[in-house]
């Protein structure tokens, strides 16, 4: 929308959450709080995007600027309500006109879908409108008050509410959108003469029915703009984002076979006729092609694994791991920052770091990619067609040759030409009836040491 401003309020420390981190910075589905309501703000399009944060909040500013670039955090130095949280963002927004959007930091599971209506609702002959839910226990929340025709006139602080008002079930999410020029008319008519003496956006309401304007009403489910106080919210709110990304994948035509026992981040990519075993976990930055299937206890984070893979059980894919097509990757395999061709097999018991494995090529069990000396990182490049024995050892750097063996065992120090053979492993010998001359010493010894 090219005309909507959206200014989002994240000046509370969140003291309920117990934690020497800003509340909106508090992950659901591996996304920050505040991440959760710009990607959605994003749906949008916004022109301006504008977030009040707290004093020393640089990295609540950081985020903002990581999910809408050109985001302008603006410092409310002193907490004196939502209307003065709002004025603080007046100059970032710059005079536009249109629309603006005040949404909150921690309500972070509002859709796109329900903004949409709300701002639809807030056009005219409307000056704007509040997005209100009606409460199971509506304790605590600012309650709508409308006339006959369905406007809203004022909203009631819990605190400032009558013993009649509070039986009202309709409450205010605290989301609201409302006409540029309205907003900073009426902001300044808002007095701080109630129970908290603070400044109340909610008031904005009574203000401008005094002026002669209307307010209009868009309605979501309780479970949508559910906030955050503290970390049972927190789980509670986890809970309902896992269930709905869930329904989601599967609708996208995946087969979660217990999907409660997945779990997915918000940026979660999974393709069609994905099949995702028990016990799953996806960190965030993974995307997952079709016909993959995902064997149980897998954990799977920063990857992208292309079509017909065939990940696990008890796989780890890190960041940077980036698996090519029809790869299979087995039990107890770990895979950090490697890039891995067409077909490869590392089937067992693996570390592959800071590598990169041609199409092909299947590495044994146990090997390890020694990719640290204790101070730098360095890389480990196998050609295609390699067949690495198990119980290698790649020193890094080290680069295998295309086509190469590598015998059982060996620990890999210099670079192997291409369809050569490396053996870096002590050699076998053999002593005949070693070890029944051996066995017969030591039972004759034991026996004399018993009957002494
Ligand atoms: C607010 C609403 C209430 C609504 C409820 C929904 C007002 C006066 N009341 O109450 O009607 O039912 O939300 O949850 O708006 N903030 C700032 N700076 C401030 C004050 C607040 O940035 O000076 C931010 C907070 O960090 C938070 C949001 O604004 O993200 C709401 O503030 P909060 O104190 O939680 O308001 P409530 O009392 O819950
Ligand atoms: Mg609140």
């Amino acid at each position: 929308m090219s005309d909507l401003a959206v200014i989002v309020l994240a000046a509370g420390m969140g003291t309920r959450m117990k934690s020497a981190i800003p509340k909106v910075m508090h992950k659901i589905g591996g996304r920050s709080l505040l991440g959760h309501v710009l990607s959605t703000a994003a749906i949008l399009s916004p022109h301006r995007t504008a977030v009040v944060i707290g004093p020393d909040m640089k990295p609540v500013a950081d985020e903002a600027g990581r999910h809408i670039p050109g985001a302008i955090a603006v410092e409310q130095s002193e907490r004196l309500g939502t209307a003065h949280a709002v004025s603080m963002a007046k100059a970032a927004l710059n005079g536009s006109k249109g629309t603006v959007l005040v949404l909150y930091g921690d309500c972070p599971l509002v859709t796109a879908e329900s903004l949409k209506m709300l701002i639809t609702a807030s056009q005219e002959p409307n000056a704007g409108a509040v997005l209100a839910f009606e409460a199971e226990v509506p304790h605590g929340y600012g309650r709508i008050i409308r006339n006959q025709d369905g406007n809203v006139i004022a909203i009631r602080e819990e605190l400032d509410a009558t013993p009649q008002e509070r039986l009202i079930k309709v409450c205010n999410s605290g989301i609201i959108a409302i006409d540029a020029e309205m907003l900073w008319t009426l902001l300044p008519a808002i007095r701080s003469n109630n129970a908290k003496g603070e400044f109340y956006l909610t008031d904005l309401i009574e203000v401008g029915v005094a002026a002669g304007h209307r307010f209009g009403l868009s309605v979501c489910s309780e479970a949508e703009v559910a906030g955050v106080n503290d970390r049972e919210q927190l789980a509670a709110l986890e809970t309902r984002f896992q269930s709905s990304k869930r329904t989601a994948v599967m609708l996208g035509g995946a087969t979660l076979i217990d999907p409660h026992s997945v779990y997915f981040a918000a940026d979660t990519v999974v393709g069609r006729d994905v099949i995702i075993e028990p016990n799953v976990f996806f960190g965030p930055g993974v995307s997952i092609a079709d016909n993959v299937h995902i064997l149980a206890n897998s954990h799977i984070e920063g990857a992208r694994v292309a079509a017909g893979c065939r990940i696990g059980p008890f796989a780890r894919l890190r960041p940077g791991a980036d698996v090519g097509q029809s790869c299979h990757i087995g039990n107890f395999v770990e895979i950090k920052q490697a890039v891995l061709g067409e077909g490869a097999k590392v089937n067992h018991l693996t570390y592959v770091g800071d590598a990169s494995i041609g199409a092909r090529s299947n590495i044994g069990a146990g090997t390890i990619t020694c990719n640290y000396d204790g101070f730098d990182k360095h890389k480990t490049e196998i050609g295609a067609d390699v067949f690495v024995g198990s119980n290698t050892a790649l020193v890094a750097p080290v680069k295998v040759g295309a086509g190469a063996n590598i015998a059982a065992g060996s620990v890999i120090t210099h670079d192997i030409p291409a369809d050569g053979l490396a053996i870096a492993r002590g050699e076998q010998v053999n002593r005949d009836g070693w070890a029944k001359r051996y066995r017969d010493i030591k039972k004759a010894r034991k026996a004399a040491k018993a009957k002494s």
